[in-house]
Formats: structure tokens, C-alpha cells, sequence
């Protein structure tokens, strides 16, 4: 695993007396990408990791791309309703894909996929 994809299971929740009930959904996003991760061919180069924040709060729901020497991609507001799931996780790993072949992770904006054109919320530089 050279790669991470790190996705908040916290976004998109709802709350009833300070206490999460039901399924996220970050939570419903991350086993959508987790079915898709076990037939795709990067799965051997990219984990996909549960995380329970990463103070992007207000614009769930949030992935990050990491990987060693690369720039790092906080996504944000990435749709996660039941009619948007697939097309929301399929699009990440379209990204992920690219992310993956770019020596210093750099993602141009018009070569990724939407909900991910404009939902940059951060580009950290490597190390
Ligand atoms: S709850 Fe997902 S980034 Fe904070």
C-alpha cells in the first residue's frame, strides 16, 4: 500500500440528543467504495481507511487522497444520498486512479471527475 484514501465516517449524520443514530452518510459512502475497491485493480496500491474527522465539517461529505512525496487532495461536499452513492464512489476512484499515476499527486482541474471538479477544499504540499 503506497496509497490512502481516508474517508470521514462522521459526515453527513444526524443527531438526536448529542447521540448519532442510524447510518452516515460517510459510513454508506465508505462501503460503497469498499464493494468497489474489491474488484478494482489499484486495490493492491490503495488502502481505504476510516477516519472520524477531518474538520471539514460543514461540507460532507469529505475524502482525502495521501500518499508519500505526493500533495495531498481534501475533497469536500461530495454527494451521498442513496441515488448519488455510486456515481459519487466510482468518481473517487476514477480520481484516485489519477491521483495514483502523477508522480507529485498534482490533479488538474479539469481532468477530474465531477463531484470532485469543484469540491477541492484543500492541496497540501509533500513533506
Ligand atoms: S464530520 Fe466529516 S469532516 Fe468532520
Amino acid at each position: 500500500m503506497t496509497h490512502s484514501l481516508l474517508v470521514c465516517t462522521t459526515c453527513a449524520s444526524t443527531w438526536q440528543n448529542g447521540k448519532k443514530v442510524g447510518i452516515s452518510g460517510g459510513e454508506t459512502l465508505l462501503k460503497e467504495l469498499s464493494q468497489l475497491q474489491q474488484s478494482w485493480e489499484l486495490r493492491s496500491h490503495f488502502e481505504i481507511r476510516a477516519v472520524s474527522c477531518m474538520s471539514a465539517c460543514s461540507h460532507a461529505c469529505v475524502v482525502t487522497f495521501v500518499a508519500e512525496g505526493k500533495y495531498s487532495y481534501l475533497f469536500g461536499d461530495l454527494p451521498s444520498d442513496a441515488e448519488n452513492i455510486p456515481t459519487t464512489a466510482a468518481a473517487i476512484l476514477s480520481c484516485a486512479e489519477i491521483y495514483c499515476d502523477r508522480a507529485d499527486g498534482m490533479l488538474a482541474w479539469k481532468e477530474r471527475p465531477e463531484p470532485l471538479k469543484s469540491g477541492v477544499i484543500a492541496r497540501i504540499p509533500p513533506l
